[in-house]
């Protein structure tokens, strides 16, 4: 029998399938993260870990699960796991990368708009205030301007169709790409960060977190951009450097930011929460029925083949 543990919510499709093996046995537990003391009592009888991003699959709890052969990511960023600790000590690490991109895409595009029109504040003032207050909430057209897109994989190249959709110029910088991928897209891919910098009217990012990623946008970047830029991550918490972004949107340098993920989560204390004209979300991008189905059926599946020694499609 395999033991396989749970550790965060993932949609009941993937629980299903993994419930109806009869060589698994599973503890599905969706509030076990708040307790990573319990996690680390329990996870040495585990051969399986599933989690979303709020469980730290760390050294600390890799070197306690002496079971263990594969960690589950029902989703697409492996930041929360030591990759080297688990690939040092053998145990396969999978993801389901592809299951909550449109989620992520629209929840981006959604976040533009409203950052863009200020939806959220003008709909607090209407419902909450009671107050018709029409000449207060201006905003910008985001046809003509142009987006700059940092990190043009799954996520950033929907982005892109989708705002040409609204008639914008896209650019995107991503040395990971190659130049045909964009271009036949109709987007244009610059050599260089500091020309999206210097050039975009409205930024999103949409790389993983990594050592190259993190504060890939601090005040030093925040300068180089346009006055009344419109900045977005979506992506994960860290890319952007919390600090200077909230400096510069008290300083009006940055018009408006919209954000979903943040360095430390739950973020209810962040100081972004803090600064004007911005518009957060608690990390509910890929929150969509749809993905969530995804990406537990990937997840759960990927998996089973690994305990099973079969092939894991790296989907
Ligand atoms: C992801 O990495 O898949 C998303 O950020 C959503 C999640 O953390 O589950």
């Amino acid at each position: 029998m395999f033991k396989v543990l749970v550790t965060e919510h993932i949609a009941e499709p993937g629980i299903n399938i993994l419930k109806s093996q009869p060589d698994v046995e599973l503890t599905y537990d969706p509030e076990l993260f708040r307790n990573f003391e319990r996690i680390l009592e329990i996870i040495p009888e585990y051969d399986a870990i599933i989690t979303r991003s709020g469980t730290p699959v760390n050294k600390e709890l890799i070197s306690k699960a002496k079971k263990l052969k594969v960690i589950g990511r029902a989703g697409v960023g492996v930041d929360n796991i030591d990759l080297e600790e688990a690939s040092r000590r053998g145990i396969l690490v999978v993801n389901a990368p592809t299951g909550n991109t449109l989620a992520a895409t629209e929840h981006t595009m959604g976040m533009m708009i409203a950052a863009a029109r200020q939806i959220p504040y003008a709909h607090k003032s209407l419902k909450d205030e009671r107050r018709w207050d029409r000449k207060k909430f201006m905003g910008v057209e985001l046809s003509g301007k142009t987006l700059g897109i940092i990190g043009f994989g799954r996520i950033g190249s929907r982005v892109g169709i989708r705002a040409k959709a609204f008639d914008m110029k896209v650019i995107a910088y991503d040395p990971y790409i190659k130049k045909e991928k964009a271009e036949k897209l109709g987007v244009e891919l610059v050599d260089n960060l500091d020309t999206l910098l210097e050039r975009a009217d409205v930024i999103t990012v949409h790389t993983p977190l990594t050592d190259e990623t993190r504060n890939m946008i601090t005040r030093k970047e925040i300068e180089k951009m346009k006055d009344g830029v419109i900045l977005l991550n979506i992506a994960r918490g860290g890319i952007i450097n919390e600090k200077d972004l909230y400096d510069a949107l008290v300083s009006g340098k940055v018009r408006a930011a919209a954000v979903d993920v943040f360095v430390k989560e739950p973020a209810t204390d962040n100081i972004l929460l803090e600064a004007p004209n911005i518009i957060v979300t608690p990390h509910i991008g890929a929150n969509t029925y749809e993905s969530q189905t995804n990406v537990a059926v990937i997840i759960a599946n990927q998996v089973l083949a690994a305990l099973r020694g079969e092939q894991v499609e790296f989907s």
